[in-house]
């Protein structure tokens, strides 16, 4: 039997459990997902709620729901210290709720010291399980159903992709589809490589089968997820670059627009840049994360590229695709980084001219080879480090985004705008965040729009 039809045996088992306590209840059971971390995880949620919704269960957005899950991240500690924060209140509710059940999953869970601190201290959690088994949902939630304790199962890692188990989509018109897990790059401050294990790249004909079925299914946008997409498909049996899979994927009839995330710089090709210039579907955005300006810090971060070599690929992007917006990823206090050094970060960004750019401060990861590297950076400088780079990205992202002040653009009008239920909010290609009045029926939709006011990082415009 494959793994697919086991686990579609477990959901139908896991039906009758949720069956016989909605009985109980007297009313469906209810039941949260939430996510942290990247676009990754919150596809895999998708995925959860596949699930869940396949067995019966209701979704809602509460915690206060007859089912919790927490599908948590680990990159940075401050994402830890919200999970565990807020686990306190849920153990609240279930004190309130005795039936309800809580799980626990996604990168954090992947970390041994975390499960211990559960396991000691958070006895009222019910499921815990990682990011290489969440295929095998439905089979963890039978075994809650049928036992008492906590269940956990965590695996090391994985070579199995398991395709065609139930998904459910946060938004009808866009998704994200995996086209590759894991990431081989170990850069020395960072987590995910430890945590979501060896890169594997799914085969294209399931990607181009899966998006083809997206779109038969109202999908117009899709993005297309991995931590090294350049790096796609070098270890398949039958190899192919990304950029051939882009060419294949832009072939979709009906698919209005490919984004992807994340490139590496180190990895970035020329063939993908002529494809990107030529297409006519992929979105002229491209996350390419710095992380730093100084190429003494890039070698000790094991980047694999120097300042020169990035700037130099960014000034051939540039030239070949020159209306694209360029985003960036930067780390401020890693271990050694001198002022010196965060002027050499400041060089990149006045000279890149970032649409926006995400500025994290350095953050410890027990395990990775920067944790015991010595000269760790005072708080004190990391925070003047990271003033003068926020400040900086801010000034030169603004004058970016205005640069199309009284263009008309085509926009995908994602949700009614949060602020003011007259107005409607979409997207540029270029990522960019448009406003316009419109209402509800608009979403989903491509219009031709003018930017007639640019607010900083986001436009006013009309309908044309
Ligand atoms: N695979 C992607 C990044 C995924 S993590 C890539 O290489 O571009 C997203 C971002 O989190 C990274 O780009 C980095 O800027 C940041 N990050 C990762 N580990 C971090 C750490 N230990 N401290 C602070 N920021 C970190
Ligand atoms: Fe982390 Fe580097 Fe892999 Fe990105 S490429 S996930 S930063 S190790
Ligand atoms: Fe976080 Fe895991 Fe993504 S650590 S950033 S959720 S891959």
């Amino acid at each position: 039997m494959s793994e697919r039809d086991r686990q579609l045996e477990y959901m139908e088992k896991a039906k009758g459990y949720v069956a016989k306590f909605a009985e109980e209840l007297g009313r469906r059971p209810t039941c949260c997902v939430t996510t942290f971390g990247c676009q990754m995880n919150a596809r895999d949620s998708e995925k959860l709620v596949g699930i869940l919704k396949t067995i019966g269960y209701e979704i809602i957005e509460e915690e206060n729901a007859d089912f919790v899950i927490y599908n948590t991240c680990t990159v940075r500690d401050n994402a830890n210290q919200k999970v565990y924060g807020r686990l306190g209140v849920l153990n609240g509710y279930k004190k309130k709720n005795p039936r309800m059940k809580i799980a626990l999953c996604g990168c954090m869970m992947q970390e041994p010291t975390v499960i211990e601190k559960i396991r000691t201290s958070y006895g009222f959690v019910d499921l815990i399980f990682g990011t290489h088994n969440i295929f095998k949902f439905a089979e963890l939630l039978v075994a809650v159903f049928e036992d008492q304790g906590m269940v956990i199962d965590i695996w090391k890692d994985t070579d199995q992709i398991v395709e065609d188990l139930p998904v459910e989509r946060k938004y009808p018109f866009k998704s994200g589809i995996n086209i590759m897990f894991g990431c081989n790059n170990f850069c020395s401050y960072c987590i995910v490589p430890y945590v979501r294990g060896r890169e594997r790249s799914r085969d294209p004909r399931d990607i181009i089968r899966e998006i083809e079925g997206l779109v038969a299914d109202g999908v117009v946008e899709i993005m297309l997820l991995g931590q090294n997409v350049n790096s796609y498909g070098k270890n398949l049996d039958e190899p192919i670059t990304f950029a051939t899979l882009l060419q294949e994927v832009e072939k979709i009839e009906g698919l209005k627009r490919i984004r992807f995330m994340t490139s590496h710089p180190k990895d970035l090709s020329d063939e993908l840049i002529d494809v990107m210039k030529h297409s006519t579907k992929i979105c002229r955005h491209l996350h390419l994360p710095l992380q730093s300006g100084s190429t003494k810090i890039l070698t000790a971060m094991n980047r694999r590229y120097t300042k020169e070599q990035y700037m130099e690929l960014v000034q051939k992007i540039r030239r070949e695709i020159p209306d694209i917006a360029i985003t960036t990823d930067i780390i401020v206090g890693f271990p050694g980084e001198t002022m010196e050094d965060v002027e050499e970060t400041l060089d990149v960004i006045r000279k890149v001219k970032y649409d926006n750019a995400f500025t994290f401060i350095y953050s410890k990861r027990t395990g990775t080879p920067a944790a015991v590297m010595e000269n760790q950076v005072s708080e004190e400088d990391v925070k003047r480090g990271f003033d003068k780079v926020l400040k900086l990205v801010q000034e030169t992202a603004k004058e970016q985004v205005s640069r199309y002040q009284g263009q008309i653009v085509e926009v995908l009008v994602e949700e009614v705008d949060e602020s003011d239920s007259s107005m409607v909010t979409g997207r540029m290609s270029n990522n960019t965040l448009v406003h316009f009045p419109g209402g509800r029926e608009l979403v989903g939709q491509l219009f031709k729009v003018s930017l007639d006011e640019c607010h900083g990082f986001y436009y006013i415009g009309h309908k044309v």
